[in-house]
């Protein structure tokens, strides 16, 4: 299919560089949103490795997801300064609204979870993003009001 098509583009063109293995990967996610499973006999061909080097290698950084994800992406702070402004609570309570843990997506497929570390905002923690937008002071109460407005 069409993703099959852009799979392979990104594989040619990047093929040569040295260590081309991680800025394929990181190639297909930025196009698809996710590396699918039909990527991985074609970089495994086309760079002369193992099936299961590839599969090691997406499984190896969480970065990489291998479904599709939500249609919203919740980035949770989780460095320093936000756990000391009560990141984990929120990150509990983050887990509990949507149903789902980290690199998760919920049932419905509105939204995804993956923590960021530092958002250079870290006087105004908890510090979240949704989509390409930053928030700051993110209580529970606030975080189930983002959402909800995404939820249409
Ligand atoms: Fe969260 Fe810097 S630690 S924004």
């Amino acid at each position: 299919g069409e993703s099959k098509a852009q799979i392979s583009a990104i594989i040619s063109e990047l093929k040569v560089m040295p260590g081309a293995m991680l800025p394929i990967l990181h190639a297909i996610q930025d196009a698809l949103g996710y590396v699918p499973s039909e990527a991985v006999p074609l970089i495994a061909d086309q760079l002369n490795v193992s099936r299961a080097e590839v599969h090691g290698v997406i499984s190896y950084y969480h970065h990489f997801r291998q479904h599709a994800p939500g249609q919203h992406v919740v980035q949770i702070c989780r460095a320093e300064a936000c756990q000391s402004r009560g990141s984990e609570q929120l990150e509990a309570h983050a887990k509990q609204a949507l149903g789902c843990d980290y690199h998760g997506t919920t049932a419905d497929k509105e939204f995804s979870l993956e923590a960021v570390y530092c958002l250079g905002l870290c006087a105004s923690g908890p510090n979240i993003m949704i989509g390409d937008d930053v928030y700051a002071r993110v209580s529970p109460d606030k975080f189930n009001r983002l959402l909800q407005a995404r939820r249409g």
